[in-house]
């Protein structure tokens, strides 16, 4: 089966690979969007415009499910794809269920990009599954750019990482597909004082259910 891969930039490329491991005998296709890349600024309309066409262009080649493999989207336009497109989306979002489940100090870092920390959904998750606990929202803005343009500023990470751990975190979660590439790095920071969560097997596991 072809099995399309969408991100606005190199986020998804991390997600396309994992797939690719896990499901070898599955065809791999993976789109992004390079001319509008960060999608983590911009307002959710204004993407739809962008995403729509690509998504198509993903059905017309023969892809018969389609991961979107960026929270941005996911948490901002779902619904909205789904009535348009004619193949299963495949939906990413924050990890606040697992996340709120396995802290044991009761607070939680979500590392999100603005639109996704601003959209309904995010809020939708964060009121059914974290109204007790405390939810820590970093400010993240500039790093999906920077992993794009391969100039990741480590120290900056390193602060906001060490930030939310002093504040206590102990689970922190890549809301954004862009950090899987630094997820190496955010975990060798944590040092063991924090789990970081990614979403990339449990979609393993839903595409898996598909297949089936
Ligand atoms: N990788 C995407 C996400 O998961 C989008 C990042 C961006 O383009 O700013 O949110």
């Amino acid at each position: 089966m072809k099995i399309g891969v969408f991100d606005s930039g190199i986020g998804g490329l991390s997600v396309a690979k994992a797939i690719e491991r896990a499901l070898p005998e599955e065809q791999i296709v993976f789109r992004n969007d390079a001319s509008h890349v960060p999608y983590g600024t911009k307002k959710p309309d204004i993407l739809l415009g962008y995403v729509e066409p690509i998504l198509q262009g993903l059905v017309v080649d023969g892809c018969e499910v389609i991961v979107i493999a960026c929270n941005t989207v996911s948490t901002t336009l779902i619904e909205e794809l789904r009535q348009r497109v004619s193949v299963p989306l495949v939906a990413m979002e924050p990890m606040v269920k697992p996340a709120a489940g396995q802290t044991k100090s009761g607070v939680i870092a979500i590392c999100a990009t603005p639109t996704t920390l601003k959209s309904e959904r995010y809020a939708a998750l964060k009121r059914q599954y974290a109204s007790n606990i405390k939810v820590l929202e970093p400010n993240c803005s500039t790093w999906s750019k920077m992993i794009e343009d391969k100039k990741v500023d480590h120290a900056r990470i390193a602060d906001v990482i060490t930030d939310v751990i002093t504040l206590g975190a102990d689970v922190i979660v890549l809301g954004c597909t862009h950090y899987h590439w630094i997820e190496t790095d955010i975990k060798k920071i944590a040092d063991g004082k924090a789990i970081v969560l990614q979403p990339e097997q449990a979609i393993i596991t839903q595409l898996k259910k598909l297949l089936s």
